[in-house]
């Protein structure tokens, strides 16, 4: 029966399914897996809580697709998750020993009642799932990540930089994606990044970065980047989009979304005509509005473009003077103060834009609603996954 066997399948999904508890099963596989591989474990970070949950939140989803025979979106999935694991340095190896230790955890975890019935479904549901990331990562030509030398470090505000890298090679992403980041103070610590510029073919690439307190890498990028560090990028993700014959649009960028948003603008730049933007730009104080002087230049010369300014406090504060003076020429509108979904919303619900949200999750979150209680329909309103 194998995979059309769902009772079977059922039983795994309840074993592995973070809702029921999944925890020490989880735990117990990465245990058993770095036991007999340790050079799988040397692919990971020290600490594992966070892989543990998105591996159980995988897993489960999976057999839960495979339940219902659900094939095109699971295999999709999976196809991508293999080709990017690529920059992990998974091997053939990693993939086999793997596969033993998953079936040996399911096994030993259900031990009371396994029979061959079990056992056929967990054979082939592992292999199934091993097999399309390993064959989708064998089929992929291209390089499995491009690596890039900071050339520029500018500290825009006290906790927003401004980087830029060379690139060995150029890498092709879309206007609006991110892609995926790991810094030489933080190894084998991968962040998604949204790239502040369109795709370059000589190679050069801009990130703003925003230090997240308590955070671990962004206040490592922020405080210790220097010319010369070398990045290591991959795997451009994320579809966020303007469609140029869908009607207007409204932007909503807090702090450093601001990135991907300016990219779509710049890309947008290329054209004679557009739809109409209006730009709704964060940050907590004025200060902190470190692109103004970009933004002004692009309105300047391109009409179909408006920037609002908007500020949760309305003066700055005295650490503002260490900092460039983001003060741009007059042409923007008036400054607002406030915070963004309330400010956002006074001018209405936008129902008739094409709406493009980017920030922290909880700005994001709140906005979304906000436009949505004042009668956006959320079809039109996009934005990128809220965690990585
Ligand atoms: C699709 C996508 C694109 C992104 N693009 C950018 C970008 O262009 N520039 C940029 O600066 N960041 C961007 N981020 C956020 C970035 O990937 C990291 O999550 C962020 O820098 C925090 O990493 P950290 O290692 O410092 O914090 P972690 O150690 O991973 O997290 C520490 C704590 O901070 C919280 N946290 C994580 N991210 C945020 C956040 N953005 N705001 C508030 N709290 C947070 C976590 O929930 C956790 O509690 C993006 C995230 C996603 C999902
Ligand atoms: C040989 C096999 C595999 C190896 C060596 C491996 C290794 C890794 C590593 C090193 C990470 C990054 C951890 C981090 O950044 O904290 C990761 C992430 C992840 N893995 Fe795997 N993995 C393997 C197979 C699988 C399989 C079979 C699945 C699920 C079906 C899976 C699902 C995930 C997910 C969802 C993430 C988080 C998203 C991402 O970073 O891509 N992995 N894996």
């Amino acid at each position: 029966m194998g995979l059309d066997d769902r009772d079977a399948l059922r039983v795994l999904r309840d074993a592995v399914d973070p809702q029921n508890g999944s925890y020490e099963l989880i735990r117990q596989f990465y245990l058993h897996w770095f036991a007999t591989d340790l050079s799988a474990r040397d692919l990971f970070p020290p600490d594992m809580d966070k892989q543990h949950a998105v591996f159980a939140h995988a897993i489960s989803w999976l057999l839960g697709e495979l339940i219902d025979q659900r094939a095109e979106e699971p295999v999709a999935f999976l196809a991508q998750l293999g080709r990017d694991h690529r920059k992990y340095g998974v091997t053939q190896q990693n993939y086999d020993t793997m596969q033993d230790a998953l079936c040996t955890t399911l096994r030993n975890h259900l031990a009371d009642r396994w029979d061959d019935r079990l056992a056929e479904a967990a054979h082939d549901a592992v292999a199934l799932i091993i097999g399309v990331m390993r064959g989708a990562a064998d089929a992929e030509q291209g390089p499995p990540y491009c690596d890039g030398t900071v050339i520029e470090h500018i500290r825009a505000t006290r906790d927003v930089s401004v980087i830029r890298l060379q690139l060995d090679e150029p890498l092709y992403y879309h206007p609006g994606q991110y892609v995926t980041v790991q810094v030489p103070q933080w190894p084998r610590r991968w962040r998604y990044l949204s790239p502040a510029i369109p795709a370059d073919r000589g190679g050069a690439i801009e990130f703003h970065v925003r230090s997240v307190t308590g955070g671990m890498v962004s206040p490592a990028i922020v405080g210790e980047t220097k010319p010369g560090d070398r990045w290591r990028l991959s795997n451009p993700h994320g579809g966020m989009h303007v469609d140029r014959d869908g009607g207007d649009v409204l932007m909503v960028a807090g702090s450093t979304g601001l990135a991907p948003l300016r990219t779509l603008i710049m890309d947008m730049t290329r054209f004679g005509e557009n739809p109409r933007v209006h730009l709704f730009f964060g940050g907590r104080f004025p200060c902190d509005l470190y692109d103004l002087k970009t933004l002004w230049q692009i309105a300047s010369n391109n009409p179909w473009l408006s920037v609002t300014p908007v500020s949760e406090y309305s003066i700055d504060p005295p650490w503002a003077s260490d900092y460039p003076d983001v003060q741009p020429p007059r042409g923007l509108h008036v400054r607002q103060t406030g915070r963004l979904p309330e400010v956002v919303t006074r001018y209405g619900g936008w129902g008739d834009r094409q709406i493009l949200i980017c920030g922290g999750p909880q700005m994001v979150e709140a906005t979304k609603a906000a436009l949505i209680a004042k009668g956006a329909p959320a079809a039109r309103i996009q934005h990128d996954p809220l965690a990585s």
